[in-house]
Formats: C-alpha cells, sequence, structure tokens
C-alpha cells in the first residue's frame, strides 16, 4: 500500500529531475555542464536517468502537493522534509540526482550529489530507509547490470554511482555499486543469484582497502569466489578509466585480480616482517578464514587455498590443514 505510492511518488520526482536537467537553464548551466565536465555523456544520463533539484527551496515539494501527493507520506521519500514550522521544503536542493533502481527497474530512492565541493555539506545525502529503501539490500546499477553479469558470469563490485556508470560508459557493464557502506550478507546473497565470481574493485585509499578485506569472510561464508583490485592510489574506477580509457583499464583490471585470500595473506605478511610473533598470527588468522570456507561443495576450493598459503607462508601443508580443522565447528 504505502510501498506502492512511493513508487508513484519516487516515478514523479524522477522526470521532475529530470526535466529540471536537461530542459530548464539553471539545470543546463550548473548541473548537466558539470556531469559533462566530469566526462558523462548523453547515453548514460538518459540510460540512468540522472536529474537536478533546482537551488530553490520548494520547487518539487510544491510540484508533488500540486499533484494531490498525500503531504503526510512525502518526507518518509526523503524528497522533501519537515522544517520546525511544519512547512514543506525540497532535501535535495541544488543537488545532481542519481535514481536507484531495483533489480526490476523501479526507483526506489535517490542519491543526491552537492555540485563540486563544500566541506560543510555532506557529498551524497541518500534516501532514509522506508519501505523500498532497505540500504542493506540495495546493490546500486544491478537492474542495468543483470543480463551483463549473467552474461559474463562475474560481478563487479564497486563502491560508488559514478563508478558504474563511468564504466557503463566504458562498455563495462557488469558492475554494481555497494553504496560505500561495507558489504552485506543480503548484498552478497542477491550477487550471487546471478554467478559465483565476485571482484572487488574499491578506491585506492586505505578505507577502500579495509573496506574490501571486510567483506571477505562474508563473502566466503556465500560461497562465492571473491578477486581483488585496488586501484592505483587516490583514483577510483570512474576517475581512473576516465583517466586511462577502457582498453587500459580493462587490461589493468585482469593483470591487478588477486585472489581475495591470497591478498590478504600478503597484506598481512608484509605487515608482520620478520617478526616471528607476528607472523605466527598471520598463520592462525589465515586458518581461521580459510575455515570459514566450510560448504561440502567448496571442499576442493578449500583444499586448493591452503596449499597455496601454506606455500607463501612456507609452513607444512598438513600443518596448516590441521589448524583449519581446528577452528572448524
Ligand atoms: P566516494 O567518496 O568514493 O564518492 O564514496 P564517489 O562515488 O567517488 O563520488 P564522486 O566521484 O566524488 O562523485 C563512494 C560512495 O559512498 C557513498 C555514495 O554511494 C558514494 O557513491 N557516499 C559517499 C555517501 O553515501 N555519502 C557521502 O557523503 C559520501
Ligand atoms: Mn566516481
Ligand atoms: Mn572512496
Ligand atoms: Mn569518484
Ligand atoms: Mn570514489
Amino acid at each position: 500500500q504505502t510501498a506502492d505510492s512511493l513508487y508513484v511518488i519516487n516515478n514523479f520526482a524522477q522526470k521532475f529531475f529530470t526535466e529540471q536537467l536537461l530542459h530548464t537553464d539553471n539545470g543546463k548551466a550548473i548541473a548537466l555542464s558539470y556531469l559533462r565536465e566530469r566526462g558523462f555523456r548523453d547515453t548514460v544520463i538518459d540510460k540512468f536517468q540522472l536529474g537536478y533539484n533546482p537551488d530553490t527551496k520548494d520547487t518539487l515539494t510544491k510540484a508533488l502537493l500540486a499533484n494531490q501527493f498525500n503531504a503526510e507520506l512525502l518526507p518518509k521519500t526523503g524528497l522533501v522534509s519537515v522544517r520546525n514550522n511544519n512547512e514543506l521544503v525540497d532535501n535535495y536542493r541544488g543537488r545532481i540526482i542519481f535514481p536507484i533502481h531495483n533489480i526490476s527497474g523501479k526507483i526506489i530512492g535517490f542519491g543526491a550529489r552537492i555540485i563540486g565541493k563544500n566541506d560543510h555539506a555532506p557529498k551524497y545525502i541518500n534516501t532514509p530507509e522506508n519501505e523500498l529503501y532497505v540500504k542493506s539490500k540495495i546493490l546500486y546499477g544491478s537492474y542495468f547490470a543483470r543480463m551483463a553479469i549473467d552474461k559474463a558470469d562475474e560481478c563487479l563490485l564497486v563502491e560508488g554511482y559514478t563508478d558504474v556508470i563511468s564504466l557503463h560508459q566504458a562498455g563495462i557493464e557488469n558492475v554494481v555499486a555497494s553504496g560505500g557502506t561495507s558489504l552485506t550478507t543480503d548484498q552478497l546473497r542477491l550477487i550471487k543469484k546471478y554467478t559465483n565470481n565476485l571482484t572487488i574493485i574499491y578506491d585506492g585509499d586505505n578505507a577502500g582497502v579495509k573496506a574490501a578485506l571486510r567483506g571477505l569472510d562474508m563473502a566466503l561464508e556465500e560461497g562465492l569466489d571473491v578477486r581483488l583490485v585496488l586501484i592505483p592510489d587516490n583514483e577510483d574506477p570512474d576517475s581512473y578509466v576516465n583517466k586511462v580509457g577502457a582498453k587500459a583499464f580493462n587490461e589493468f583490471v585482469a593483470a591487478a585480480k588477486k585472489d581475495f585470500i591470497i591478498f590478504q595473506l600478503e597484506v598481512m605478511l608484509r605487515e608482520a616482517g620478520g617478526d616471528v610473533t607476528k607472523k605466527s598470527n598471520v598463520v592462525n588468522q589465515v586458518a581461521e578464514t580459510l575455515s570459514r570456507i566450510n560448504r561440502v561443495e567448496d571442499f576442493t576450493k578449500q583444499q586448493d587455498y591452503i596449499r597455496q598459503c601454506a606455500g607463501i607462508l612456507r609452513i607444512d601443508e598438513n600443518g596448516l590443514t590441521t589448524l583449519v580443522n581446528k577452528y572448524k565447528r
């Protein structure tokens, strides 16, 4: 009931935002020019239904009210916020709008990006949790990616909206975004409906590496084969593909793709250096991680990892197997 109404409101808002972006003077001068300067072409601006909320108090709010939408429901959508005096005003003023579609293409919410830089406001505002927008279950771009994921038998996972869009523009369509948050089990299960092969391509900053590693244990428990690519420092997939082009980006990803467990092991080993205690901690951590591959059908995979990890650690394979089994329960 409420969900249906929210869909209708979101749909209306998307059309409003797109109209503002493409067919108003301010939209063109402020927002469309920004998107074009970033390298987005009309094809992806159309495909992803990008838009603009003008920098005025309540242009959208008024349009919504004029169309008889339930005023009580409006704040739920995040499009509108309530001021102290119960006045309704636009929430995404002066921002670029990224509609977020569910797997069947219906709009469940929006990401709204500030134009340019501003230290006093958040870069993105997103729809608050409601009947449609359940953050832990959303993969941005899934609707546009599902056929390509199926075809490639691989899903690329990036952090942000603009990463998804720029990769599409470069012809790489099997890509979804986690929205900057750490990966959830629900998101992984969604991916697993389409493929077993997950390649995480996160930003090349510390936060990106940390977030990527956090996803590992969960992904293994879901039985996914996870690979990891780190984009070189201070770039993200969007900026990098725009810098080097589609061909070089693809080549980089193919060459940099590392098996997740091996990546984690190498990071930890580097940190441990020559320290014997630290190295033994690494062995234990790897064993713990490997023990999470606990589904019967993944047994061969686990054996294979144990062999590789033992090799890298220069320890006995049987010893590592015993340790792994100790962590199982
Ligand atoms: P990033 O900070 O990497 O932004 O956050 P981005 O995607 O590269 O965006 P551009 O290129 O600067 O425009 C990654 C993702 O984290 C979420 C968004 O989903 C964003 O795409 N995020 C980030 C927020 O929700 N709020 C924020 O304030 C920042
Ligand atoms: Mn980006
Ligand atoms: Mn980032
Ligand atoms: Mn970016
Ligand atoms: Mn980024």
